[in-house]
């Protein structure tokens, strides 16, 4: 035993190989004990006293196991039996952990004698441990772009127990991407490491979950397990993938700004940065990327600048997609079609006008040429164009967007002068815009219109005496035409008065158009007179138009009655005779009296203001008869004289006085002889009374005969009235009396007087009622120019 003792480690070597016979061992190998681990208390490792050959009782020697130092004590004695029991557990692992020998020492102690046997008791090792991994759980990481055949060491597993109870190997899951390959470290301990067979993809599995199985060799034997995670580490291997290739969006024109155009939309199977996508226009204009804004996250395409359909119809952006890992991209198109929306008005151009426009153009003339246009397309261009109504224009559409403004009717400047033509344009967009322009046509001026005197004719009413240079009257002509062509010159058209030219009387302010007096105008020269003035335009040809206009001479009380009969001429006194037999109211002598005035003017009265006896004679107040108021008697004195006045009815009136005389008598010679004095006077009187009767016998027959004449002849005639011929003794009458003249005193319609005197001033007849063309016509016929036709329209009664 001591021998064996001292070769401890070759023997145990020895046991290990001899175990499973071991029990037959100790019997042969005293106080040398080899035993298994974790042996049940009280389990009987040996007879120590037959070992030892100790043949007494073990009480009496009080034997009993000790230790040395402070070892733990795991045997016991039992002193009846001598056996040797297991007292405490014994765990190999616990006493040598890794030691491939383990040997306790136990030393049995006997007294009396005092004897010392050392005890050494071999534990051997059983499989009471299973191999153990640190941890349930280990943790990989790897990136999915790791390579094939990259190694990913595995924790080790680890068994307590010793040579072939510990562990002896892995296994691994079955799986698609890994294998294990086990290794031996220069201790010998086994480990795994993960050998990548196939390239992961985290798009794919981004963690795998493996169950590592570590084996030992013991009997049975036994296994711990690890599972392994494995987390695959994305790596930037996936570009972003755009939803479409071709993105196509409808943007109408004008959307306002931030107006959403489309939404890109790419994918990236990457995760974190790798797969955060960054979008960005890729080569792109300036001019376009002011057009539009991109969101770099959202993909948001949005409208940045204003859309003009007719700059640009359409729009094609590339966009990038990019991850912000390596900066994978890919691309993709946005292709904007630009719809039209009607927002421009037509706009009218005026290409050519002719301004201004004559107004005598024909209906038809082109005036301007218009064009049209429309940036807008298709139905948005569409234009139609008119003019407002009511005017003397047309629009004639002529090629493409052209128009012709031509006129419809004739123009005249004098009614509208100028047009303000408003052309409106409006298209066929909804909803429709419209523009509009004025034309300003102006009409030019034609002489086409001749000055028009404001009346038909004038007639100016002047009293006669005027004072030359006075206005007689205005005449005014409108031209309605411009400047010159409407400028109106007045003047007086050759014509004569009183057979000297007009031009001594009158004159006319060619401008103005007044009409002055050259001269003093007298009645009782001729009352009236007519002249034409024509008022002419300055155009080139001038236009005219003359107006008659009548001069009306007014009478003025400016001549003094002037009695023809009785005649105070030279010394010579007319006396009348008077029968001594005259009874009372009987005509007895007349005073003829004439005014060169008219009417009122020339209205006389007849008045006795000095009798020699007021009581006998009587004058008619406007006959002028002288009666006698009483029959004549023998008392009577045989010469009377009166003396009468003779006044006109004029404002101032003006009077003539005479003297009649008077002889009562019945014998001539007695006047002769009262008259002797005035024989010449008296013979002159008896010569005119002759010729008298003899002109007025001529007279009577010659009329007769012009009655008789003009009955076959004329069918239709004034009836003559002839109510015979009274002769009036009297002094000439003043040659102008020869006049005919409506406005003559004392107007009568119906009734014409007239006058005759011969040239010779001895004799005067007076014929009632004679028409005054029949009486000119008559002695023209007659040939009788030498006298001189007197008319007056009296209403009154003559003599007769
Ligand atoms: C035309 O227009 C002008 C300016 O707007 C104006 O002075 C003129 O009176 C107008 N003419 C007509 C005929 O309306
Ligand atoms: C006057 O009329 C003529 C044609 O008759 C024309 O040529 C001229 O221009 C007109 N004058 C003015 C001032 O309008
Ligand atoms: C006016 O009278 C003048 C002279 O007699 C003549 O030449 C002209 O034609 C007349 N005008 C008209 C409009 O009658």
């Amino acid at each position: 035993m001591w021998l064996l003792y001292g070769n401890y480690y070759p023997l145990s070597s020895y046991f290990e190989q001899i175990r499973p016979i071991r029990n037959l061992c100790w019997v042969f190998i005293l106080g040398y004990y080899s035993i298994p681990e974790e042996m049940e208390r009280g389990s009987v490792i040996g007879n120590i006293a037959k070992d030892l050959g100790l043949n007494f009782r073990l009480s009496d020697r009080k034997a009993r196991i000790d230790t040395e130092d402070d070892n733990d004590q795991y045997c016991n004695i039992d002193l009846n039996t001598g056996d040797l029991l297991v007292a405490e557990r014994i765990d190999r692992e616990s006493l040598c952990a890794k030691k491939p020998s383990c040997v306790v020492q136990q030393e049995l102690v006997l007294e009396n004698p005092l004897e010392l046997h050392r005890i050494t008791i071999r534990v051997n090792d059983i499989n009471d441990n299973k191999p153990h991994f640190k941890e349930d759980l280990q943790k990989i990481e790897i990136r999915e772009s790791a390579d094939k055949g990259a190694r990913f060491p595995l924790d080790e597993a680890h068994d307590a127990d010793i040579a072939d109870n510990s562990v002896q190997g892995y296994t691994l899951e079955k799986n698609d991407h890994f294998i294990l390959d086990v290794k031996t470290k220069g201790n010998g301990r086994k480990y795994g490491e993960l050998v990548l067979n196939k390239e992961l993809d985290r798009e794919d599995k981004h963690e795998i979950t493996l169950s590592l199985t570590a084996v030992d060799g013991g009997s049975p034997q036994r296994s711990g397990t690890v599972v392994i995670h494995i987390i695959v580490l994305d790596a930037n291997d996936n570009a972003p993938v755009f939803s479409q290739a071709v993105y196509q969006a409808i943007l109408p024109e004008n959307s306002p700004v931030e107006s959403l155009v489309i939404t890109v939309s790419a994918s990236d199977a990457d995760e974190g940065i790798n797969g955060e996508i960054v979008y960005g226009f890729d080569h792109i204009s300036d001019e376009k990327s002011n057009m539009f804004s991109l969101n770099t996250t959202t993909g948001e395409i949005r409208v940045a600048g204003s859309i003009d359909f007719e700059k640009e119809s359409s729009y094609e952006l590339q966009i990038s997609a990019k991850d912000d890992g390596l900066g994978l991209s890919s691309y993709t198109k946005v292709i904007i079609n630009v719809i039209d929306v009607n927002d421009n008005a037509p706009v009218i151009e005026l290409k050519s006008l002719s301004d201004p426009i004559l107004e005598n153009v024909p209906q038809g003339t082109e005036v301007a040429i218009i064009n049209v246009q429309d940036r807008d397309s298709e139905k948005n261009r569409q234009v139609r164009c008119s003019i407002q109504l009511n005017l003397p224009f047309k629009l004639v559409p002529s090629i493409k967007n052209y128009y012709s403004l031509v006129t419809t009717s004739g123009l005249d400047r004098e009614l509208v002068s100028d047009y303000n033509v408003t052309i409106i344009a409006t298209d066929e967009g909804s909803p429709p815009l419209t523009s509009s322009k004025i034309i300003q046509l102006t009409v030019a001026d034609v002489n086409d219109n001749p000055p028009l005197f404001d009346e038909a004719s004038y007639s100016a009413y002047v009293a006669e005496n005027i004072q030359p240079g006075s206005t007689l009257c205005s005449v005014s002509a409108r031209d309605p035409d411009w400047r010159q062509n409407g400028t109106v010159v007045y003047s007086l058209l050759p014509s004569e008065v009183n057979s000297s030219p007009v031009s001594l009387y009158v004159s006319v302010n060619g401008d103005t158009g007044v009409i002055q007096a050259l001269k003093s105008l007298d009645y009782e020269l001729f009352r009236s007179f007519k002249f034409r003035v024509m008022a002419r335009d300055n155009g080139s040809p001038p236009l005219s138009s003359n107006v008659t206009v009548s001069v009306y001479i007014t009478d003025v009380n400016d001549n003094t009655p002037q009695i023809l009969y009785p005649t105070s001429e030279g010394n010579a006194f007319k006396t009348e005779l008077v029968p001594k037999a005259t009874h009372g109211g009987s005509l007895v002598s007349k005073v003829i009296a004439v005014d060169g005035d008219a009417g009122q003017n020339a209205w006389l009265s007849y008045r006795i203001i000095q009798s020699t006896d007021p009581g006998l004679f009587t004058i008619g107040l406007h006959s002028g008869e002288i009666r006698t108021q009483r029959d004549i008697s023998e008392s009577d004195s045989m010469k009377q004289n009166l003396v009468v006045s003779v006044n006109d009815n004029g404002p101032t009136p003006l009077s003539a006085t005479c003297v009649v005389y008077f002889l009562i008598s019945d014998d001539l010679a007695e006047v002769a002889e009262f008259n002797h004095h005035t024989e010449e006077s008296d013979s002159t009187v008896t010569f005119y009374l002759i010729i008298a009767l003899v002109c007025v016998s001529t007279f009577f027959l010659t009329f007769l005969v012009l009655i008789l004449s003009v009955r076959f002849c004329r069918s239709r005639k004034p009836r003559l009235l002839f109510d015979g011929a009274v002769a009036i003794p009297s002094a000439y009458l003043p040659p102008h009396y020869a006049e005919v003249d409506g406005m003559a005193t004392l107007r009568s319609a119906y009734n014409y007087d007239g006058y005759l005197t011969t040239g010779s001033r001895t004799s005067d007849f007076k014929f009632a009622t004679i028409p005054p063309l029949c009486v000119q016509d008559f002695f023209l016929q007659e040939d009788i120019h030498l006298f001189k036709c007197v008319y007056f329209m009296q209403n009154i009664s003559l003599t007769s």
